[in-house]
C-alpha cells in the first residue's frame, strides 16, 4: 500500500496560469517517487487534469450526492469522473464549519462518490474546545460512525485525521498525539494489519520539517496538505520525507 499524499490548495491559487505553474513544478519534482501523490485544485481547474499524464492524480474538493437536476452552484460525481478527477475530499472542517455540512450530509456524498467509482479522501477530527473537554475520541467516533453509515465496502476510502485546531495554526499535533488518534481511527474502522486501507492520513500544518515523522512514528499512511502544498518545491520536500 503506497503513501498517498494529497494538495489541498482550497481556494487558492489565484489564476489558471498560477495553478498550472504550481502543478507542473509538482509533477516534475515528483517524478519517478513511489508514493501516491494527488493535487486538489479549486473544481475550475479540474479542466487541467489533462495534464496529470499519471505521475500525479486530481481530486476534487466537495461534490454534491445528487445526480443532476435543479441544485444552482453544485457539481456531481460523474462531471467531477468525466473532467478525470480519480479523488474527492469529503467532509473537510472548513465546510462543516462555513457551509453548515453535517455527518449526514457527508455520509450521502461519501455513499454517492463510491458509487460512482471516485476514491474519498474522508476528513474527520475534533475542534480545540472538543478536545479540551476530553471528548476527541467520542467526536472521532461520532464522525466515523454517522460518516460511513451503510457503507460497507471500504476499499476506495481514505480517512484523513485533521485535528481542526493545528489547520492553518502552525500548531502542528504532536507525533505522540497523532498516533493515539490514528490508532484509535485504524481501530474503529477494522484497518489494523490490513494492507489494503482504508488509508489514515493526518493533516494540520504539515511541513517538510515535521511530515517525515506522521509517517515513520506516528503510522500514519499518508499525509493531507493545506499551506505548504501551494509552494512546490516545499510539497515535493514532504513528498520525499515520506519515501
Ligand atoms: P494546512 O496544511 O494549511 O494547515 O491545512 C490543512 C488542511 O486543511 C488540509 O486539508
Amino acid at each position: 500500500m503506497k503513501n498517498l499524499i494529497v494538495a489541498n490548495w482550497k481556494m487558492n491559487p489565484a489564476s489558471q496560469k498560477e495553478g498550472k505553474e504550481i502543478f507542473e513544478a509538482i509533477r516534475d519534482g515528483v517524478k519517478g517517487l513511489k508514493e501516491e501523490v494527488v493535487i486538489c485544485p479549486p473544481s475550475v481547474y479540474l479542466y487541467a487534469s489533462v495534464f496529470g499524464q499519471g505521475i500525479v492524480s486530481m481530486g476534487a474538493q466537495n461534490v454534491y450526492f445528487e445526480d443532476k437536476g435543479a441544485f444552482t452552484g453544485e457539481i456531481s460525481c460523474t462531471m467531477l469522473k468525466d473532467l478525470g478527477a480519480e479523488y474527492v475530499i469529503i467532509g473537510h472542517s472548513e465546510r462543516r464549519k462555513y457551509f453548515g455540512e453535517t455527518d449526514e450530509i457527508i455520509n450521502k456524498k461519501i455513499k454517492k462518490a463510491l458509487e460512482a467509482g471516485l476514491k474519498v479522501i474522508f476528513c474527520i477530527g475534533e475542534t480545540a474546545e472538543e478536545r479540551d473537554a476530553g471528548k476527541k475520541n467520542e467526536v472521532l467516533e461520532r464522525q466515523i460512525k454517522i460518516g460511513l453509515d451503510g457503507i460497507l465496502n471500504l476499499e476506495n476510502l481514505n480517512i484523513a485525521y485533521e485535528p481542526v485546531w493545528a489547520i492553518g495554526t502552525g500548531n502542528n499535533c504532536g507525533v505522540v498525539e497523532a498516533k493515539e488518534a490514528i490508532s484509535f481511527i485504524k481501530n474503529l474502522v477494522g484497518a489494523v494489519d490490513r494492507s489494503t486501507g482504508p488509508r489514515v492520513l493526518y493533516g494540520g500544518s504539515v511541513k517538510s520539517e515535521n511530515s517525515g515523522a506522521y509517517i515513520k512514528e506516528a503510522g500514519a499512511n499518508g499525509l493531507l496538505v493545506g499551506g505548504a502544498s501551494l509552494n512546490a518545491e516545499e510539497f515535493v520536500k514532504i513528498v520525499k520525507s515520506a519515501e
